[in-house]
């Protein structure tokens, strides 16, 4: 395994996954609408999943591994995806997808795992769902599905909103009834990197192995970021907790590239 291509590797994961990735593999990425940053780099390619077709980049690159970490509009992905699938049925390539957590938003009573069946009542899910359906249709040992729950990180938009928030004495929107689990740049890209030195494929669950009330969560995470005093929106979808959580059990990656919640949260510093 050389040469990978992430496509969206100007986004927050991609961009994370490609830093991780680069100074062990000939890694290439793809960019849409960052062209400042990417377009003197030989190793990014721009590419627009609404008008290119990802055959040509795949041509020009021929990738041993695809990382598929893009947004952008839900018809335009889906058939990005079905290319990228015929291409390597023919190819010895394989393809990671960035799945999410929502892939079960339909099921609210118990954390999801791995063989568990995906249900979702968004639309973001039922994407999400469309496209692991198409990889579980190939052999399995050209693919990895890997659902994500909500990533966080000193860089993450995610909490960039929530120090933004804090420095203009906005509202930060918690939900009170929301059971996750969660993760962040650093540690997500090196599961993925375990991933592919040990040429895993198949579906994994790359989260904490614990739970905590998304509530909870930010307002630990608010306290790390230090003296301020926020404002709380509290948003309640149901009356009942719900679970939003993919946990691991029948594909783990080994012992030390498990963690739990409080590692995430002690990631957190304010650095304004
Ligand atoms: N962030 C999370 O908490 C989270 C959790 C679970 C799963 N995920 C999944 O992880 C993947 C990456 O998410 P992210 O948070 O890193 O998103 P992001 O920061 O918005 O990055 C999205 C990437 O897609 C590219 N893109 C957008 N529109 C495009 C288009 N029309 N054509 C081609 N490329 C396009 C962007 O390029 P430009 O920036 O150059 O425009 C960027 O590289 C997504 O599939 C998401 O569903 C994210």
């Amino acid at each position: 395994m050389n040469k990978i291509l992430i496509l969206g590797a100007s986004g927050f994961i991609g961009n994370a996954i490609y830093k991780e990735l680069h100074s062990y593999f000939d890694t290439y990425g793809t960019y849409y609408s960052s062209r400042r940053s990417f377009e003197n780099n030989q190793q990014f390619f721009r590419y627009d999943l609404e008008e290119d077709d990802v055959h040509d980049i795949l041509d020009k690159v021929k990738p041993d591994l695809i990382i598929s970490a893009l947004r952008g509009n839900f018809q335009a992905q889906v058939m990005a995806h079905q290319h990228m699938v015929e291409y390597i049925q023919n190819k010895d390539c394989k393809l990671y997808f960035i799945s999410s957590a929502n892939v079960f938003d339909a099921y609210s009573k118990y954390p999801s795992y791995e063989n568990d069946k995906t249900l979702s009542e968004s639309i973001y899910g039922r994407l999400k769902i469309k496209i692991e359906n198409m990889l579980l249709r190939i052999p399995a040992s050209k693919m990895a599905i890997l659902r994500v729950p909500m990533v966080f990180g000193n860089n993450s938009p995610r909490i960039k909103e929530i120090k933004n928030a804090l420095i203009s004495n906005e509202p930060i929107e918690v939900f009170p009834n929301l059971i996750i689990n969660v993760t962040n740049d650093d540690k997500l890209t090196q599961q993925i990197h375990y991933l592919i030195n040990h040429n895993k494929t198949g579906v994994f669950h790359l989260g904490s192995v614990d739970l905590i009330h998304h509530e909870d969560f930010i307002k630990e995470i608010v306290n790390r970021l230090g003296n301020n005093r926020p404002i709380y929106k509290r948003v309640f979808t149901t009356n009942e907790d719900r679970y939003l959580a993919v946990l691991p059990k029948s594909n783990r990656l080994s012992k030390n590239l498990s963690f739990n919640y409080q590692e995430i949260i002690d990631h957190h510093i304010f650095s304004e």
